[in-house]
């Protein structure tokens, strides 16, 4: 599966990150918790120079713990790097964000000298819903910087912190095998940039690989031999995805193990382990 990102839209990105990251005291990454390579924008790393970086571990209520427990310890291996797990959608996941802010710039802790924190993430991550947790009710727009775009935001939180929020700047890695369809999977490209049947069966296949109990659990399954197609044609009997004549719906099927892997129905799972995320086997 390839996914093509406009490369002249890479370079400005990048100027612009470059520009921005100038009067940045800190930078919060928003990862998805099940992805944490792939999800991770892979020039960020090096422009951030030598700022505090959080690697927030988002959706973590999705998330395989053991794994995710993991990764945490993997990237606070680099010096100035903190990884948090948390739920955007849990309400705490303010209170650990923020104070996590504070103890990695204390210098910034002072009155009228608040903390600029650039907030970053892919699209789908959980950005929004971020900012929406720390912000609550206190969230003030204070203003555009539209030589930079239009859509640059910065967000007074009125405690100290000062929000960044430069949206559609950055794009997935797709450096590593297999990462595109492991976003896919995960719900992070838009359906049209793939084929659902095709990315269905490819996350079966990890499924048995990986994850064969919850995928026994949650079908009641007997036997996870043979060919993945069957295995969802399977699937798809069981849950009632028929066509006229009784015969199994394939992109129904599709539909319903996709939407379950990325409500979490089937179980806490994580599609990539630290260091190197593992392709699953195609
Ligand atoms: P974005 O700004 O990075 O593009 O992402 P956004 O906040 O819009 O979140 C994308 C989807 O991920 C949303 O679901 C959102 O509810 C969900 N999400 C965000 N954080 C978490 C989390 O910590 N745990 C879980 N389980 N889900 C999370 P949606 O189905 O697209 O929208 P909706 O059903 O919430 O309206």
């Amino acid at each position: 599966m390839k996914i093509d990102w406009y490369p002249g839209h890479m370079k400005k990105a990048r100027e612009l990150i470059l520009d921005l990251v100038k009067n940045i005291d800190l930078i919060v990454e928003i990862l998805d918790a099940r992805l944490p390579q792939s999800s991770a924008n892979p020039v960020l790393q090096e422009l951030r120079g030598r700022r505090p970086f959080i690697r927030v571990l988002n959706k973590d209520d999705l998330a395989d713990p053991t794994v995710t427990k993991a990764w945490k310890n993997y990237f606070e291996q680099e010096e100035g790097v903190k990884a948090l797990p948390l739920s955007a959608k849990n309400r705490s996941a303010s209170s650990s964000l923020q104070n996590l802010c504070r103890r990695m710039v204390p210098h910034r802790c002072k009155p009228g000298r608040p903390i600029r924190v650039m907030i970053v993430g892919i699209p789908n991550v959980g950005k929004s819903t971020m900012i929406n947790t720390l912000a609550g009710k206190k969230m003030a727009r204070v203003g555009d910087k539209p030589a930079i775009t239009t859509c640059h935001q910065l967000i007074d939180l009125r405690n100290g912190i000062l929000l960044s929020d430069t949206p559609g700047l950055l794009w997935p890695n797709l450096e590593e095998r297999g990462g595109a369809q492991r976003l896919a999977i995960s719900g992070a490209i838009g359906e049209n940039a793939y084929d659902q049947g095709e990315i269905a069966l490819y996350a079966l296949k990890w499924l048995v690989a990986t994850y064969p109990q919850l995928l026994i659990k949650r079908y009641k399954l007997d036997d996870l031999s043979g060919e993945p197609a069957d295995l969802l044609a399977t699937i798809g009997s069981k849950r009632g995805c028929l066509i006229s004549g009784g015969e199994v719906d394939f992109r129904r099927s599709a539909d319903l193990l996709l939407r379950d892997l990325r409500g979490g129905q089937l179980g806490r799972l994580s599609l990539e382990t630290p260091p190197l995320a593992e392709a699953p086997a195609a």
